[in-house]
């Protein structure tokens, strides 16, 4: 069967990087058939809409969608369903990818680039898993209503509805299990228990879970402690699980402590393990055409999705492994350059991996 991909580059800096991707994965020689679309403002200026039908249908028909970055200050005049940021969320939705991978690695040729001492971060090695489908995000009713009960009748109110059901705490557990079983047996679930609901329940499968996993350390943290020990002592984690909410801010953390946002891929998955497959990062307008974007973590995305879409471990091994010698070659993009290294922009960089796989 032939493998297919959608290749949905955005806006800003990312159909750079997600270029430099593509040419990563051309070079493997694998018989990948990659289809192009547009997806966030790219999308509205051309259809009037951030996810149009064409493009969702194409994701839909793939095995995984190569996604770059959405969104630009000129659209935030816009209403909110038509903004950029509604089509990562429409795919996320009509896709089902319930499950956010997002690891934090730190490179040891890198360790200078984090805001945090070296002796603090040296070693750092987390994997978030992060529910992406569910929570506040989604979670219906929503809006602006004219309120009709508490202490502020008669006014209007904005409102959200934080709710999980039991099926999908039980299928991230599952998720998050597994994931500590291929390392170091060790879990800890994040939530606020001890303030909400949704968050007692979350703890409850959690620790229900647990009993089918004997191997696994499961811990719980509270957020704002989570957030706190991140910063103080990072390397005391190792798979995190939490909710959509909780795991959009401790993700974007756990990204920084690495020194550089640039460096970071993600994968979101489905039960078939089709998934979307993205930088960390944003769309970044402010260096968007001058060439200087470091296209490592949408390089390191597309090696996620060999592995987990593809089923294609070993080459995904290899672009690793390539990401990792040119880091120690001294190549840098300028978000990770420091004096006595050689600064080079994206698609250099890009070339950099790809010959790093040619001598592999
Ligand atoms: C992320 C982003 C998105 C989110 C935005 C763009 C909707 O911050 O992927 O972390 O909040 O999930
Ligand atoms: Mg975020």
């Amino acid at each position: 069967m032939t493998k297919s991909i959608a290749v949905l580059a955005g806006d800003g800096i990312g159909p750079e990087i997600v270029e430099q991707a593509v040419r990563v994965l051309s070079s493997l020689g694998l018989n990948i058939e990659m289809k192009e679309a547009l997806v966030g403002g790219a999308a509205f200026d051309r259809f009037e809409h951030p996810l149009p039908k064409s493009t969702l249908d194409l994701a839909k028909n793939s095995q995984a969608v190569l996604f770059g970055a959405v969104g630009d200050w000129k659209y935030d005049h816009l209403p909110r369903e038509l903004r950029p940021e509604q089509s990562i969320l429409g795919l996320r939705r009509s896709l089902g990818l319930f499950a956010n991978l997002r690891p934090a690695f730190l490179y040891d040729d890198l360790s200078n680039s984090s805001t945090l001492k070296p002796e603090v971060v040296s070693g750092l090695d987390l994997l978030i898993v992060r529910e992406l489908t569910g929570d506040v995000y989604f979670g219906t009713p929503r809006g602006v209503r004219n309120a009709n009960d508490g202490n502020f009748i008669g006014e209007r109110e904005g409102f959200d509805t934080m709710r999980y059901a039991e099926s999908e705490v039980r299928r991230i557990a599952k998720v998050a299990f597994e994931s500590a079983m291929k390392r170091s047996k060790r879990l800890c679930s994040v939530d606020k228990a001890n303030v909400l609901e949704t968050s007692q329940f979350w703890r409850d499968i959690m620790t229900d879970t647990a009993k089918e996993y004997p191997n696994v350390e499961l811990t719980h943290m509270y957020i704002d402690n989570a957030a706190m020990q991140l910063v103080k002592n990072p390397c005391q984690f190792d798979v995190i699980v939490t909710g959509n909410l909780f795991g959009d801010i401790l993700s974007d953390e756990a990204a920084m402590l690495t020194g550089s946002i640039g460096m970071l891929p993600s994968a979101s998955l489905n039960s078939n393990n089709q998934g979307l497959y993205e930088p960390s990062h944003g769309s970044a307008p402010d260096i968007a055409g001058k060439g200087i974007a470091n296209p490592l973590a949408t390089i390191l995305s597309a090696s996620m999705l060999l592995r987990y879409s593809l089923d294609l471990s070993d080459y995904a091994n290899l672009i690793d492994k390539a990401v990792h010698n040119v880091l120690a070659n001294g190549f840098r993009t300028v978000d990770i350059y420091e004096n006595g290294t050689n600064k080079v922009g994206t698609s250099e960089m890009g070339d950099a991996v790809i010959n790093e796989l040619r001598m592999a």
